[in-house]
């Protein structure tokens, strides 16, 4: 691992992961706050203001603050020593990569500490989604919102966009009336009016988690800490859904100490938002594809709020790290689901987790098996398979298992602590995991058999270790006796089922069941008009690869209103090319960037 090394607050030089991602200099200028004044302007499809970066040098003279930036406009940029005076500072943007983007390369002083830049972004802007007023809820205002993982901030933000480095901000947002504004932040009350809003974050993140969202907005509180935001018709079904909130964020405070992010509220977007959730501190954005009206599918909120832990907390310092934050969020996610739901639901999830696991192992060559990812001459989102979510879990569980609950998780609370606010690296991460919990517990613990653990073959090899874990699910179990009961013409009975059991039983269907059990299946349970969209996406999968007609119309209906990533990439990958392009041509101006970026790449390779 390469490392550079630069100024800490206190003056202590502290080291910083190598960014294959960022243009960034960080070992001669550090971006430790961002004051943002920011009008969005719906007409034009635009950002436009003023961002201005306060510095921090480390003492090896740099002539430039480099930033990273993808399409934006730049008017204007300024130094100043102090905040008051300004004066212009010359720039230039470089070369545009596809993924990176181009580096913004500003003229610095030693004595500049402030750095001013006038910009606007452009309507191509990858983080950004303009919606226009029909694929709303409400159907009578736009909406805009932000995606900034994994390398999206640059694109409406110019910043060091490097998880390894951790800004606070402060922000003014002007929006057109009767719009709100909300953000991952601290709303400032004190000076709200109905066309600006003020924000605060002043504990320290990572670029990827900055975001913002404005729309005919509305909220509904589920406990003192936790509400949902949503528009008015939907708010009030977003508050059941999610009435557990409070609950969940007690049972995580209880497993790994304090809830540091003062709020926890959801967002709920419209059906276009790539995926599943987003875990933007203080403010989780979320698709609504989840408020299924019998919280079966909030295992997304449980996993977006473990990311408090980590991820927001504990970073991922590069991408090739990403297991740290999605591998350790799984782990968590199932603990919180144990403790409001029972372990026999957790089971549930973690062996529905294991299958998407198999599956995807074998979709991907060993190279991107690694849970410590190469993304050389890639964008990181490209790193985001089931593998760092799953196989990192996994991981995890096998130390459980093997340590015990107990001092795993006092082992998992301290991490948190030790590394709170920061960002490291895997090898940063294996080492506290080596000296505080694997070494010497072979003596303290001579029962534990920690020489089963490899760590070095879960993080730097591909496939599975021959020692894994296996999740069994006794539920699964007697679900598989029904499903052989039914493939051999039985009745069975379902009343009984949560969506899990149903997406087992769909699953463990043989994979071409034909269109005449298609037909059994619908009939008996309405699978088509299933408003489960966990079940949904499940079953229209099946009726694509078995050619079962009376589900198309719902298919298309399904394609042209959700952008969730995960739910229409696979439909569009096992349609036909025909079909899928002609669906394609009318839901594309719908989707995201993100969506957009990949369904484009999958219909090239279709041809
Ligand atoms: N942080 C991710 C979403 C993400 C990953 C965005 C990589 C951009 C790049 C989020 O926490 C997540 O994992 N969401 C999942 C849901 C979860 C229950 C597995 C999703 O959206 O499917
Ligand atoms: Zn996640």
């Amino acid at each position: 691992m390469t490392s550079c090394s630069a100024n800490t607050k206190s003056g202590a030089v502290s080291s910083i992961a190598h960014d294959i991602h960022s243009y960034a200099n960080p070992e001669f200028v550090r971006v430790r706050h961002l004051n943002l004044d920011l009008k969005v302007i719906f007409e034009q499809q635009t950002i436009q203001g003023t961002a201005i970066l306060t510095i921090e040098q480390s003492g090896r003279h740099a002539k430039q603050l480099v930033l990273d930036s993808r399409a934006l406009q730049i008017d204007e940029t300024e130094v100043s020593p102090d905040g008051m005076k300004y004066r212009e500072a010359r720039f230039s943007i470089g070369k545009s990569d596809k993924i990176l983007g181009a580096p913004l390369r500003i003229d610095i002083a030693p004595d500049t500490r402030f750095v001013r830049i006038r910009y606007s972004t452009d309507p191509t802007a990858t983080a950004l989604q303009w919606l226009h007023p029909e694929q709303t809820a409400g159907k009578q205002r736009p909406f805009l919102y932000t995606q900034s993982q994994a390398i999206h901030a640059r694109s409406w933000i110019p910043l060091q966009d490097s998880p390894g480095i951790r800004v606070t901000y402060e922000a003014v947002v002007h929006v057109p009336p009767g719009m709100k504004a909300v953000m991952g932040a601290a709303q400032d009350s004190s000076s709200r009016d109905r066309s600006e809003y003020r924000f605060v974050m002043d504990q320290p993140i990572p670029s990827y988690l900055i975001a913002l969202a404005v729309g005919d907005l509305a909220f509904q509180s589920t406990g003192p800490r936790t509400g949902v935001w949503a528009e008015p018709s939907i708010v009030q079904k977003a508050g059941a859904e999610f009435s557990d909130m409070e609950k969940m964020l007690e049972a995580a405070e209880k497993l790994y100490g304090p809830y540091r992010w003062t709020r926890y509220d959801v967002l709920v977007l419209p059906p276009s938002f790539p995926f599943g959730g987003m875990e933007n501190p203080r403010l989780t954005f979320a698709t609504p594809t989840i408020i299924a009206g019998d919280k079966s599918l909030v295992s997304v909120v449980a996993h977006e709020m473990a990311h408090s832990w980590s991820g927001n907390l504990v970073t991922n310092a590069t991408w090739s790290d990403f297991w740290l934050n999605e591998g350790y969020t799984v782990y968590i996610e199932r603990r919180i689901l144990e403790e409001l739901y029972g372990p026999r639901r957790a089971e549930m999830e973690a062996a529905l987790g294991y299958q998407d696991l198999q599956e995807e192992l074998k979709s991907h060559p060993p190279a991107d098996q690694i849970l410590h990812v190469s993304l050389v001459g890639r964008d990181p989102d490209e790193g985001a398979t089931q593998i760092p979510y799953e196989k990192g879990a996994l991981f995890l569980r096998q130390i459980e298992t093997a340590f015990g609950r107990e001092r795993f998780d006092t082992w998992l609370k301290a991490y948190f602590d030790h590394f709170a606010f920061q960002s490291i690296t895997t090898a940063q991460s294996l080492a506290y995991l080596r000296t505080h919990l694997l070494a010497g517990d072979s003596q303290t613990l001579p029962h534990v058999d920690a020489g089963k653990i490899d760590v070095n073959e879960w993080v730097y090899q591909p496939g599975l270790p021959a020692t894994a874990p296996v999740p069994v699910s006794e539920a699964f179990q007697s679900v598989d006796l029904k499903l052989a009961d039914w493939l051999r013409g039985k009745k069975i009975d379902t009343t009984e089922w949560s969506t899990q059991e149903w997406l087992h039983f769909l699953r463990g269907m043989p994979e071409k069941p034909g269109v005449t059990r298609m037909r059994r299946l619908d009939s008996s349970w309405r699978l088509t008009e299933s408003p489960n969209d966990e079940i949904l996406d499940q079953w229209l999968l099946m009726a694509i690869r078995n050619g079962y007609e009376p589900a198309y119309p719902r298919l298309e209906e399904f394609l042209v209103t959700v952008g969730r990533r995960k739910y229409v990439k696979p439909l569009y990958d096992a349609l036909d090319r025909n079909r899928a392009a002609a669906i394609y041509e009318k839901a594309r101006p719908m989707y995201h960037p993100i969506t957009q970026a990949t369904l484009d790449a999958l219909m090239a390779a279709k041809k």
